[in-house]
């Protein structure tokens, strides 16, 4: 875990209201990996206690600073919520922002898996993506993977082209407007017999949702989900992360945030 100054190198709106930020901060990418994440404290680097708290946001993409540079680059995704993501859309190139990490315990992907389930909803997204870049970089020894994605509508969708050309894209929107009508839980429930291994990120009502078509499934399957808390510190100083688990009670931020689904949302 490393503190740095991140310095950014260019944002775009990919939907609206959803942005992709890219840093350079080889420090915090060097040893980073999907599902881990940074704590973003744009206050520090002005001296200012403003706002007073950093904020998580998950590793979404990585890229070589040049063709011959060995140095990593990572980039957030986002929607404007709020005091710091406001700040983060706003900043120009060669603006610093204060970060630290990688933080958390990110997904773990069996060698033998030969077929990946991921299920994302919102900027759940991001981890997601991440995990399907890493994987699709196997090349011919990748394996298939399936990316469910739910939203209201259609100006909600993550879009296609920015995935792995070997990722299987399926929507559901609420309103029909794009893909299927209905919940990604729709989808998931489709596809969880084909998965060896699954993977979600997304809203708590999507992880309660899940639970109870793994439990209707009869396999007791894994599914490894990426909780949000509120954070303070990110490096289990606080304990202000608590999630309560099947097996007592842990840290989002140092525990997790990769957890097993039936252990925080039993379903039973
Ligand atoms: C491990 C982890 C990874 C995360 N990764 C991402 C990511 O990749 N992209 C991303 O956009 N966000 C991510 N988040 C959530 C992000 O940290 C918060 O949304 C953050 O509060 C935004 O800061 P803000 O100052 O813009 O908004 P704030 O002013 O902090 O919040 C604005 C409003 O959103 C509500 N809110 C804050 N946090 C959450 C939350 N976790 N869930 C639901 N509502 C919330 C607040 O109560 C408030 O009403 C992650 C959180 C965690 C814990
Ligand atoms: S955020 Fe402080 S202990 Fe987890």
């Amino acid at each position: 875990m490393r503190r740095a100054r991140a310095e950014l190198v260019e944002t775009e709106e990919i939907y609206p209201g959803t942005f992709v930020t890219w840093y350079d901060a080889p420090a915090l990418a060097q040893h980073a990996a999907p599902g881990q994440f940074v704590m973003v404290d744009p206050g520090a680097e002005r001296g200012s206690s403003d706002p007073l708290l950093p904020r998580a946001f998950s590793y979404y993409r990585f890229r070589y600073a040049s063709a011959a540079s060995s140095d990593r680059q990572f980039a957030l995704l986002y929607s404007v919520i709020g005091r710091v993501t406001e700040r983060m859309a706003s900043m120009r190139p060669g603006d610093g922002v204060d970060m630290l990490g990688p933080l958390g315990k990110g997904f773990d992907v069996r060698r033998t898996a030969s077929n990946l389930l991921l299920v994302g909803g919102g900027v759940g997204i991001a981890p997601l993506v991440a995990l399907a870049d890493a994987q699709a970089e196997h090349g011919g020894r990748a394996p298939s993977i399936v990316l469910c994605f739910g939203a209201r509508s259609a100006d909600g969708v993550y879009p296609a082209e920015l995935l792995p050309p070997q990722v299987e894209y399926q929507v559901a929107t609420e309103d029909g407007s794009m893909g299927r009508q209905g919940f990604v839980t729709d989808l998931f429930a489709e596809y969880l017999s084909w998965a060896d291994q699954s993977f979600a990120c997304g809203p708590v009502p999507m992880f309660r949702a899940m639970s109870p078509i793994v439990r209707r499934d009869g396999l007791n399957r894994s599914v490894q989900i990426l909780m949000e808390t509120e954070m303070a510190c990110g490096t289990g100083l606080c304990y202000g992360c608590a999630v309560f688990t099947k097996r007592g009670v842990k840290l989002c931020c140092k525990d997790g945030p990769r957890f097993e689904l039936l252990d925080v949302y039993p379903g039973g």
